[in-house]
């Protein structure tokens, strides 16, 4: 006879039986929760997902600066790198397009890091190959200005060979650096919020899967 063991009831079971659901946990440690105080925060907590997309482009609405100094503000070159990249056939991967779109978002909180920032903010909702490009891009992007700095552009060659390199470099060669013509025809970002929104309807992997690949 085989024995298997009993998986617990989850509060995803509870909602799916369609048992009661109390509108609020009563816990005051965590340690003390219980499988019902779950169901209550699974079933009727915040809405994560688009409370997270509303503060993306709250962010990327702070790129505006009307006293820029590059050729376009951070804003326009957000939408004109998603242009880019959507008019390059990436039109059907909306994690590329959100990415485009929001890859300089932490700008303003981590100028020298932002790339990490956004990744961050990215990473439950992308493949790990869109959360390695975004993470990374400064330094792909370096190659194009990073010697007029006195730094090495060739920095990026450091993670030759990744699986993600070639695709990482092409991002950066085709999408990102080209993203700064005052006379490019770019896209409104009405054009990108259907693929925004499937990218952050729910989040790809859950919270005990990002605790064990961190
Ligand atoms: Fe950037
Ligand atoms: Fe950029």
């Amino acid at each position: 006879m085989t024995l298997v063991a009993e998986r617990s009831r989850t509060a995803h079971d509870l909602i799916a039986e369609g048992a009661p659901i109390r509108k609020k946990a009563t816990f005051t440690n965590i340690e003390e929760s219980t499988v019902e105080d779950w169901a209550a925060i699974t079933k009727y907590g915040v809405d994560e997902p688009s409370r997270v997309l509303k503060l993306c482009l709250e962010h990327l609405d702070m790129l505006r600066a009307p006293d820029h100094v590059y050729p376009v503000d951070r804003y326009e070159h957000s939408l004109q790198t998603a242009s880019r990249a959507w008019r390059d056939g990436r039109d059907d991967d909306d994690e590329i397009i959100a990415a485009a779109l929001l890859h300089d978002i932490g700008d303003f909180f981590a100028p020298d890091n932002h790339g990490e920032f956004c990744a961050a903010i990215l990473k439950p909702y992308v493949r790990p190959q869109v959360y390695w490009i975004v993470k990374h891009h400064e330094m792909f992007q370096g190659y194009h200005f990073f010697h007029h700095l006195g730094g090495n552009r060739n920095a990026r060659e450091a993670l030759r060979g990744h699986p993600h390199f070639e695709t990482c470099r092409q991002f950066c060669d085709d999408y990102d650096q080209t993203a700064f013509d005052p006379a490019y025809d770019t896209m409104p970002l009405e054009a990108f919020m259907p693929a925004l929104n499937r990218v952050f309807e729910k989040p790809r992997r859950q919270v005990k899967e990002r605790v064990q690949d961190d």
